[in-house]
């Protein structure tokens, strides 16, 4: 047996059956349970509402009309077929000039027309995901070191790090400035990675940050761009979300930071986008890399031939970027109902005690549920994860998955459902707390009446303690419930 199974990892690589991927985490657990029993209206009421997944579901309908009115952007309609084999056969990694040229303005036009992207500069990967590695391939050697700002988008860990052998040094920032990341905690992280004996080779932020909401603002950028131009290492700027900010203030690309910044070393910034939460389509895995580092370009576009963006998606989305007034009203539409969405959700949890991190931007928020924690503490955060999973069937994710340092704080996404839905999940959400209350009232009571129990018959012993403690958790409590 013992020797079948070593035959059987040995079939394998390494670097497959490596658990650098960190798919087993509760970010990724949470998805299972929802895939075992999710959430239908009417066919399964009682299921898991997926709050886990950050989809931007709300601006179908206005993708779904530009469609139908240019049928002669898709090469698999009547309208288009005459295009189909010119486009099917296309396979160039430099892309379509059309496409890399209608990204290169979308991009700009994303971040308030302050900066032209180069269109020769625009190099496809698929999606974010596959930007990001690809830009740690052409970065970094094994055991080397990137600092991550965190709490961090969980995918970072398998992304950046599974197939380059990167190791990533959290950059640790706190509640109590509201998670910006600071000078002192980058030379912190610094510092300890070099006492891990780690190479550092750069530090990579998501900007709007995920999982905060939050935008960075313009000092910090400048910090970090002066960070990495004294250490002479890589700053790389995930700007997947800039286009669902939704509030003041408006979201500045790095390009426009170091546009001002005369003492920048451009060889050191990267910028990766994608289409996947901006328009909502992380489906045709539209990734870019856009580095200021011409090595970097061409390593990375050699790299591109492993994840091209389809070229059908490529002729689609280039006709439909180039249309002005489309992507003008998709962008002010999509912000004013992510910005709707947003106060629903968070009105209704402030209206049950619950706060939130004050943001401006994503498809998510962070909400602080430390008041609600048993214990202030990992343990204490996953044991509150599991009832509000297993019990009020709500799949958000734990702080601990995004390496956040401080426990009681959950990612909430609100922009993957229809409203219906938020409906009922902010009626599980008050239903849970105002259970919550009344379990710590009558505790609180049975507390109190014990305290005057013993007041009363200071020498008689009514009931043992260890057995029959009245702060002990109840056994109808939700925490005992979950453990079964
Ligand atoms: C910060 C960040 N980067 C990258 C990705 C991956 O995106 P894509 O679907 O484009 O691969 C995500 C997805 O959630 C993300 O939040």
């Amino acid at each position: 047996m013992e020797i079948k199974r070593k035959n059987k990892s040995q079939l394998l690589s390494k670097i497959a059956t490596n658990d650098r991927h960190r798919e087993n985490s509760p970010y990724f657990d949470g998805w299972k349970a929802y895939d075992n029993n999710p959430f239908h209206p009417t066919q399964n009421p009682n299921g898991v509402i997926q709050m886990g997944l950050a989809e931007n579901k709300l601006c179908f309908d206005l993708i779904k009309k530009w469609i139908m009115e240019n049928p002669d952007a898709s090469i698999c309609t009547a309208g288009g077929v005459d295009k189909f084999k010119d486009v099917a056969i296309f396979q160039d990694y430099h892309g379509l000039k059309e496409f890399r040229e209608a990204i290169a303005k979308f991009m700009g036009r994303v971040g308030g027309n302050k900066v032209t992207f180069d269109a020769s500069r625009i190099v496809m990967s698929s999606g974010a995901t596959g930007a990001n590695e690809t830009i740690m391939f052409c970065l970094v050697n094994p055991g080397d070191a990137f600092l991550v700002p965190s709490p961090y988008y969980p995918g970072f860990a398998r992304d950046l790090r599974w197939r380059t052998g990167l190791e990533i040094v959290p950059v640790d920032c706190k509640s109590s400035n509201n998670f910006r990341i600071t000078r002192a905690a980058m030379e912190d992280a610094y510092e300890k990675a070099q006492k891990w004996n780690l190479n550092v080779k750069g530090i990579i932020i998501a900007n709007p940050s995920n999982p905060l909401g939050t935008t960075l603002d313009i000092e910090t950028m400048r910090s970090l761009v002066a960070f990495v131009n004294e250490k002479n290492i890589h700053l790389v700027c995930d700007e997947i979300y800039a286009a669902t900010v939704f509030d003041s203030p408006r979201f500045v690309s790095i390009a426009e930071v170091i546009q001002d910044m005369d003492c920048c070393n451009r060889d050191l910034i990267h910028i990766v986008y994608s289409l996947s939460k901006d328009m909502g389509i992380p489906g045709f895995r539209v990734g870019i890399v856009y580095s200021f580092n011409d090595d970097v370009m061409l390593c990375a576009r050699k790299m591109s031939s492993f994840g091209l963006v389809s070229s059908q998606t490529q002729y689609l989305l280039a006709s439909m970027l180039s249309d002005d007034g489309f992507v003008g009203n998709f962008l002010r539409e999509s912000s004013k109902r992510l910005a709707k969405r947003h106060y629903v959700f968070t009105k209704g949890l402030e209206q049950v005690g619950i706060s939130c991190l004050t943001s401006n931007a994503g498809l998510f928020f962070w909400m602080d549920m430390r008041l609600l924690l048993k214990e202030q503490s990992f343990k204490g955060e996953i044991e509150l994860w599991r009832v509000i999973l297993n019990e009020v069937k709500l799949n958000v994710s734990p702080g601990s998955s995004f390496q956040c340092s401080e426990p009681g704080w959950f990612r909430v996404c609100f922009a993957n459902m229809d409203d219906e839905t938020v409906e009922v999940a902010l009626n599980r959400i008050r239903a849970f707390v105002l259970n919550r209350e009344n379990q710590e009232s009558n505790r609180s009571k049975r507390c109190w009446r014990k305290k005057h129990l013993r007041l009363s018959f200071s020498s008689t012993r009514l009931y043992d303690e260890t057995i029959m403690s009245p702060c002990m958790i109840s056994p109808h409590s939700p925490l005992v419930r979950a453990k079964t």
